[in-house]
């Protein structure tokens, strides 16, 4: 039993090759935490992370406390919702089955919660970029009305009014005098340690075992790589820019990127999202409002609304035949990072 015990670890430890978290130390006592070394590694083929760690080292202790941060409801005004409310893990951090964001008191938001997952990498943050620091980002949800409806001043207040947490801060930030630097740093440490690496595409692309993809998927991530990565761009599936991809011509319920720069020409632009994970994330776009990729690819065939800041490259639509409709949604299903999803180190620690 032990002996079999251990060459699990082992098995784990060595696939596990792309995992930030070299959970590989010392075989663990089942009855502890494992408290193994955090580490942030750069997957192959992905390029150098925007975050800046030297401002924020990693380290287990950093970690763990903006892990338990991020999934502590004493962030928001009456104590009931967390980050990990709208962030689930099994969803790769979106909102399962949510249309737009539900919040304190029921309250709905106008957007749909986005994946949380390699966003070390990202320049900016919303859907509409209007926060390009992931360390003030948490700011927006926990003071935002319909979300958290919470002050950073009470929840410093309530953070120091805890021994447990007092602790927890002096461990990980040499201090027990706690403050909303501290903190925000805390969950932007954990945030970008969320990489997803390790889909059945990864290790394709890798040329690693179980990466071996069908002739199906084949001949979808070669009509992918023809129509749509000029947008969702490997290896993130993103080029982080913003675009207009043609589900609205008004843009009255939503202007997008123009309600940040104020200009006309950003009107109905939304930051491209990554299509990791894509296949747990639905409902999809901005809105939530395609529920299934049948649909998404639908509106690209078929469903594109001009207007003067359609993206040039959606012009009339992306053609496609059933067959070759059907070959990019298997395709985008290798996306999917088993691994990611139930790694327990990202789960809610209480
Ligand atoms: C009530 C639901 C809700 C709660 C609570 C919530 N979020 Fe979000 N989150 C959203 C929605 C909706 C968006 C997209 C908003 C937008 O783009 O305007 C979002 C966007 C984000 C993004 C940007 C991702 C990207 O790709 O640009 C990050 C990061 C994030 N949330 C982290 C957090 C953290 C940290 C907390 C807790 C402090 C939190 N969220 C609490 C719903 C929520
Ligand atoms: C011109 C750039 C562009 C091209 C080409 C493009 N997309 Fe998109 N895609 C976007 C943008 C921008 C969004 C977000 C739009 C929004 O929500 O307002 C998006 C959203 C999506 C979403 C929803 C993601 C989510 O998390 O909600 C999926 C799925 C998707 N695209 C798949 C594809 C596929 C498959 C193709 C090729 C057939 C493709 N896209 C081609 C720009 C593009």
């Amino acid at each position: 039993m032990k002996v079999n015990n251990l060459k699990l670890i082992l098995f784990i430890c060595g696939t596990s090759v792309l995992s930030i978290l070299s959970g590989c130390g010392e075989p663990d006592n089942e009855e502890t935490q494992p408290q193994a070394p955090i580490v942030f590694q750069i997957p192959n083929g992905f390029p150098n992370p925007v975050y800046d760690f030297n401002n924020n080292e990693v380290n287990r202790s950093r970690f763990e406390l903006g892990r338990k941060l991020f999934y502590d409801p004493i962030l928001s005004r009456d104590n009931s919702i967390s980050c990990g409310s709208c962030h689930q893990q099994a969803g790769a951090f979106s909102h399962i089955d949510h249309r737009v964001s539900h919040g304190i008191d029921n309250l709905n938001g106008n957007r749909n919660s986005p994946g949380l997952f390699n966003l070390a990498w990202h320049n900016s943050f919303f859907w509409d970029g209007g926060v390009n620091h992931i360390e003030v980002q948490p700011i927006s949800p926990i003071v935002n009305p319909v979300e958290m409806d919470e002050t950073l001043a009470n929840v410093v207040n309530k953070l120091r009014a805890s021994n447990n947490y007092r602790n927890l801060f002096l461990e990980a930030y040499g201090s027990d005098s706690i403050t909303s630097q501290m903190m925000l740093k805390a969950l932007a440490q954990f945030m970008s340690l969320l990489v997803s690496a390790d889909s059945k595409y990864d290790k394709h692309v890798r040329g690693e075992s179980g990466g071996q993809l069908t002739a199906q998927e084949l001949n979808g991530l070669n009509l992918f790589r023809q129509k749509c990565a000029s947008c969702h761009t490997e290896p993130l599936f993103t080029d982080m820019s913003f675009r207009n991809n043609g589900l609205d011509s008004t843009f009255q319920d939503d202007p997008g990127r123009a309600l940040i720069t104020q200009s006309a020409a950003d009107s109905g632009k939304f930051k491209v999202p990554s299509l990791r994970n894509i296949e747990v994330t639905y409902p999809y776009m901005h809105d939530g409002s395609l529920n299934t990729l049948d649909k998404v690819l639908d509106h690209y065939i078929n469903g594109v609304k001009t207007s003067t800041t359609l993206d040039p490259a959606l012009f009339g639509g992306i053609s496609l035949t059933t067959q070759e409709k059907a070959d990019i949604i298997s395709f985008l299903r290798t996306l999917t990072d088993h691994k990611f999803l139930t790694n327990s180190e990202f789960a809610d620690p209480n």
